[in-house]
């Protein structure tokens, strides 16, 4: 069956006029997670942000090409849809978690407050059940109204993706989510993963080869802005020389 999620046909993207994605066409399918593997500075970053179109909160930046969403079996050029219904249909946790400047509880409110019309206790039942999915509650329930920046790198990088998943997006995109987590909620979020691919798409840049081979149902490896080889296998099997070197590393 297709079922294409996200479709990225002949894209390009440039800072300045440095291409930092250079003419990709690839497929993201429901129900799949999709790694995206390569070397610092390859653009992994910059193809999440554009995507969700948060990559026009940089300047001197130009884009190319067309990033389709699928909507009713049609696809629709994300650039048709608002912005606002864009973002929670299509939710990033970056690559640098940012808690906003206020209490944890309100972090997590913000997004409900945003996008729902949920009472209060339904609010307060939703940021519990987020909470306790990716296992930060025990750790915070008494200092919900603590600042939020307050917590630890590991635990703002849990809150993050708490609150991404509190929009209920459809595509997840997920930039090296794991970076400051210890083994044990690396595998939280790791099996958490797994589990809502059953429900959304989700495409996430890891630098961990053994975590986008447990992840995997598909890898991307992209080398100077190109995706240079992708399918299931190809840690197991590398072809080009790029993937080779690269894994040698
Ligand atoms: N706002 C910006 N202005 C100018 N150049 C940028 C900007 N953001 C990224 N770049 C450049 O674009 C290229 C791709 O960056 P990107 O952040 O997408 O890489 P990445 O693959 O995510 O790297 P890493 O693994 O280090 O996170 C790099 O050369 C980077 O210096
Ligand atoms: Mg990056």
């Amino acid at each position: 069956m297709n079922n294409v999620n996200v479709k990225i046909e002949n894209l390009s993207v440039s800072y300045d006029d440095k291409k930092v994605i250079d003419n990709i066409n690839y497929s993201f399918y429901r129900n799949e997670i999709t790694c995206i593997i390569g070397a610092s500075g390859c653009g992994k970053t910059t193809l999440l942000k554009t995507i969700n179109r948060s990559i026009e909160y940089d300047e001197n930046v130009k884009t190319s090409g067309n990033i389709l969403l699928e909507e009713n079996g049609h696809f629709k050029n994300i650039y048709d849809i608002s912005e606002e219904v864009l973002r929670k249909r299509v939710g990033i946790v970056s690559q640098n978690p940012v808690v906003f400047p206020f209490s944890i509880y309100k972090n997590l409110l913000y997004p409900l407050d945003y996008y729902t019309k949920l009472n209060k206790e339904e609010k307060k039942e939703k940021v519990i059940s987020v909470l306790k999915k990716v296992e930060l509650y025990d750790e915070v329930k008494d200092n919900l109204d603590k600042y939020a920046d307050n917590l630890s790198g590991g635990q703002k990088q849990r809150l993050c993706i708490a609150r991404t998943l509190l929009t209920e997006p459809e595509v997840l995109l997920l930039d090296e989510p794991c970076s400051a987590l210890d083994i044990k909620n690396q595998d939280v979020i790791e099996k958490l993963l797994l589990q809502l691919k059953n429900e959304i798409t989700i495409i996430i840049v890891t630098h961990n080869i053994k975590e986008a081979e447990k992840l995997k149902d598909k890898i991307i490896f992209m080398d100077a802005g190109k995706i240079i080889e992708d399918g299931v296998d190809i840690i197991k099997n590398p072809k080009s020389v790029a993937l080779k070197d690269f894994l040698n590393y």
